[in-house]
C-alpha cells in the first residue's frame, strides 16, 4: 500500500460535503463503527493467544474473565455508541430487544438507530477462519427526543442509510456504503489506521462460484437444488467452482470480488432459513445492490420486505445480478409445479 492512499478519515471528511443537510453524525457515527472495529480486531487477532496467556496467569492477571467473542464485540459496539452518544437506538443480535438510548434525564437528539450482528461466523472463532461484523443504520421515524420504538428498528431495508461490514480476515477491512457506491478500506495494524484500498467496488460482470451449505442439500426446496445441479453441468462457463467459508462477511466478500452467489436457503429445520434479515441479510442486500449485485428471498426482493419482528429470519439468495435472477427462475418454476 502506497503512502498516498487516502484514510477512511480523510475519505470521510470529503464525503461529508456529498450530503446536502448534513450535520456531520453519520460520519461520527461511522467513525465510532471504525474505532469499535479496531478494538474487536485487537481481540480478535489475540484469540488463539488466550488460552496461552491465560493459563500463564497473564491475561487475567486483573481477575477479567475471559469472555466468548460474540459477547465481547457486542458490548464493545454498544458501549463505543452509547459512551460517543451518537445513536437513539441499537439493535443487535446478541440482545433479546432494543436499547433506547433516550430517556431518563438524559437529552439525546440523535436522529440514528444502529442495528448489528457484532460477530458474524463465531462457529469459525476457535480455527483461525475468518469472521466479521455486520451494521445497518436507519434514521428513526419517531419524533428526536423521544424513546425509541420497534418502529424504528422494523423498517424495510430500503430505508437504510447506510450499512456496511467489517472482516477480520488476512487483514483487516472495513466496507460500507451511505448510498452512493461501496467501498473498502484496510486497516494498516501498525499504526491504526484504515486506509482506501477497494474504492468504488462492483460485482465483476460475470460469477463463477455458488457458495451455499451443501451439508443440508436434502433438506433444500426443490428450486434450489435444481439451481446448484445447473450450477455444477458441464455446460458453457459451467460448472462453476463451490466455496462455503461459513461467515456470511467472508464469502460475501469474496463473491463481490471474485463473482459469485450466496445462498442460504429455507430448509425443513429453518423453514425461514437461519440469516436474519434486520442484522445480517438487508445490510448485505444494501450492499449488493449498490455494487451492481442483487439480493433476494426467492421471489421477492430483500430490502423491499417490511419486517414484523426484530429477530426475523429469512432466506437469502446474494450475489451477481444474473446468477441471482437465475436460482429466482428456478424458485419460480419449482413453485409452480
Ligand atoms: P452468527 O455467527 O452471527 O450466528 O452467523 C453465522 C451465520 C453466517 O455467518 C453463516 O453464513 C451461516 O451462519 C453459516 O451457517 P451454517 O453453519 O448453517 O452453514
Ligand atoms: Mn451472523
Ligand atoms: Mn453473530
Amino acid at each position: 500500500m502506497t503512502q498516498h492512499n487516502k484514510t477512511l478519515g480523510e475519505f470521510i471528511i470529503n464525503k461529508q460535503s456529498e450530503f446536502k443537510y448534513s450535520s456531520g453524525e453519520l460520519s461520527r457515527l461511522i467513525n465510532s463503527i471504525r474505532l469499535a472495529g479496531k478494538i474487536v480486531n485487537h481481540e480478535v487477532n489475540k484469540a488463539g493467544l488466550v488460552d496461552i496467556l491465560g493459563t500463564a496467569g497473564v491475561e487475567n492477571i486483573q481477575g477479567e474473565d475471559q469472555q466468548k467473542l460474540d459477547v465481547y464485540a457486542n458490548e464493545v459496539f454498544i458501549n463505543t455508541l452509547v459512551n460517543r452518544e451518537i445513536v437513539c437506538g441499537i439493535a443487535s443480535e446478541e440482545e433479546d430487544d432494543f436499547i433506547s438510548i433516550v430517556g431518563g434525564n438524559k437529552k439525546n437528539d440523535n436522529k440514528y438507530v444502529v442495528l448489528m450482528d457484532p460477530l458474524d461466523g463465531s462457529s469459525n472463532i476457535d480455527v483461525n477462519v475468518s469472521v466479521g461484523t455486520i451494521f445497518s443504520i436507519y434514521r428513526r421515524v419517531t419524533p428526536a427526543g423521544t424513546p425509541v420504538t420497534l418502529e424504528d428498528f422494523l423498517q424495510p431495508g430500503k430505508q437504510q442509510v447506510a450499512a456496511g461490514y467489517i472482516v477480520y480476515g488476512t487483514s483487516t477491512m472495513i466496507v460500507y456504503s451511505t448510498g452512493h457506491g461501496v467501498n473498502g478500506f484496510t486497516l494498516n495494524p501498525a499504526i491504526g489506521t484504515y486506509y482506501l484500498s477497494h474504492p468504488n467496488m462492483k460485482f465483476p460482470e460475470k460469477g463463477n462460484i455458488y457458495s451455499v451449505n451443501e451439508g443440508n442439500y436434502i433438506h433444500f426446496p426443490k428450486g434450489v437444488k435444481k439451481y446448484i445441479k445447473y450450477c455444477q453441468e458441464e455446460e458453457g462457463d459451467r460448472p462453476y467452482t463451490s466455496r462455503y467459508i461459513g461467515s456470511l462477511v467472508s464469502d460475501f466478500h469474496r463473491n463481490m470480488i471474485k463473482g459469485g452467489i450466496y445462498i442460504y436457503p429455507s430448509t425443513s429445520k429453518n423453514p425461514n432459513g437461519k440469516l436474519r434479515l434486520l442484522y445480517e441479510c438487508n445490510p448485505m442486500a444494501f450492499l449488493a445492490e449498490r455494487a451492481g449485485g442483487k439480493a433476494s428471498d426467492g421471489f421477492t426482493r430483500i430490502l423491499d420486505i417490511k419486517p414484523t419482528e426484530l429477530h426475523q429470519r429469512v432466506s437469502f439468495f446474494c450475489g451477481n445480478k444474473e446468477m441471482v435472477e437465475k436460482a429466482e427462475k428456478f424458485m419460480r418454476k419449482a413453485k409452480k409445479k
